[in-house]
């Protein structure tokens, strides 16, 4: 195929809706100027779109709709991430993880462990992937503060049990927070039914925004304490960082071109049916991506075994060979786009046992992927595992010399 095969969505959803694009042009031709900072006609209507979206994604994430203020934005989910880790973890406080979770939530917990007096815990995944609740359960202790999950592997897919996780830690007074950022756009949200305190989004992935924007959707009554400070726009002579959301979480000039792209994510969205039917696409394609793999001597697939509960996400290996290699070989022969290496998500890799082989070849699958793509994927991964056996014989056959 001439066409680029674009498989790489986990990392950020390519190409954009058309409407997407025109929007955030639109908008910012219109009216990109400062929201919130003055009172003349065009910085009233950037303010308003900022408000709308505010309380439209609120209704998409299930969010308390009576305080759509608590939907604040951040430059993306790393950002969003770091707020919430840093802003409520303090000395002697301890905290629960997974070995899902991404380099976004591992470093700054990593990094409180270090130098703020916080311990962590990482829970283990079972063999499909999945962590158990028990194992969180098991894990809290009188000092622990927060669990915080990924609700979507960027690697092996799964999809964790969100709800029964966030029940435990409403019976045990403990925070609970969760990394939507795959899975924000891919399939229903819904943060008041799932036992959620805080949800991190980013929107450059399934939401099908443009990079540089994504937020944080805070449950009334928890508070983030504010690790950051600086303009609001707001009640300017006060000298420290406003306390009352969703100025609490936000830092300057927002990034409206990305509000923009945000707001005509959501109205695409609603066109294409909603996100149950994107996500039934996308997982048809994902069903005929493993069949065709599970038929290919030679490939490894981790934790996908059944697609129930999983995302359009899954990693391989083929036997023999590097990750990179296959990378290059899908990039270079097939026209393929996919992500090797470890994807900033170390653990899942080493809980996997493949660190060793630098990791592994994901396939993420976006909702402009079409079968053709996919026969093309399982056709390049064939021809690819069939070098690999080559190469093995002709390895074989120097040593028996
Ligand atoms: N977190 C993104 C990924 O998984 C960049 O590729």
């Amino acid at each position: 195929m001439d066409e680029l095969i674009y498989l790489d969505n986990a990392a950020t959803s390519w190409p954009k809706p058309d409407k997407v694009y025109e929007y955030m042009v639109d908008v910012y031709k219109r009216c990109g100027v400062n929201p919130g900072r003055s009172g003349f006609d065009k910085a009233i209507e950037a303010g308003n779109i900022l408000h709308d979206l505010r309380q439209r994604l609120t209704v998409f994430f299930g969010g308390d709709v009576s305080v759509p203020e608590r939907l604040c934005f951040t430059y993306n989910a790393t950002d969003a991430l770091n707020l919430l880790i840093q802003g409520l973890l303090g000395n002697e406080d301890h905290a629960i993880t997974t070995n899902l979770e991404h380099n976004s939530v591992i470093r700054p917990i990593n990094h409180l462990v270090r130098d703020g007096g916080v311990t962590a815990t990482y829970i283990p995944f079972d063999g499909q992937g999945f962590v158990d609740p028990d194992e969180i359960k098991k894990a809290i202790t009188s000092k622990t503060k927060l669990v915080i999950v990924n609700h979507g592997s960027n690697v092996i897919g799964t999809v964790q049990p969100i709800s029964e996780i966030g029940a435990i830690c409403r019976e045990k007074g403990v925070l609970f927070a969760v990394d939507v950022s795959q899975t924000a756009g891919m399939m229903p949200i819904d943060m008041i039914k799932m036992n959620v305190d805080i949800l991190a989004f980013t929107g450059h992935k399934s939401l099908m925004g443009s990079t540089g924007i994504g937020g944080l959707c805070i449950r009334k009554d928890v508070d983030i304490k504010q690790t950051r400070s600086g303009g609001t726009g707001v009640r300017s002579a006060y000298p420290y960082h406003l306390e009352n959301y969703p100025y609490r979480m936000e830092f300057g000039t927002p990034n409206m071109v990305g509000v923009a792209s945000l707001w005509a994510g959501q109205e695409w969205m609603t066109e294409r049916g909603g996100v149950e039917k994107i996500h039934e696409q996308e997982m048809a394609l994902t069903q005929k991506l493993l069949d065709g793999f599970n038929n290919i001597e030679g490939v490894i697939t981790y934790c996908s075994n059944d697609l129930e509960n999983h995302i359009a996400t899954m990693t391989i290996n083929i036997d023999g060979m590097e990750a990179g290699d296959v990378g290059i070989m899908l990039d270079v022969d097939f026209n393929i786009a996919t992500r090797t290496g470890l994807h900033c998500a170390p653990l899942v890799h080493k809980q996997l046992g493949i660190v060793e082989i630098h990791g592994g070849v994901r396939f993420s699958i976006g909702p402009f992927n079409t079968e053709a793509h996919i026969d093309a994927a399982i056709t390049g991964v064939t021809e690819i595992a069939e070098r690999a056996r080559g190469m093995k014989k002709a390895r074989l056959h120097s040593t028996n010399k």
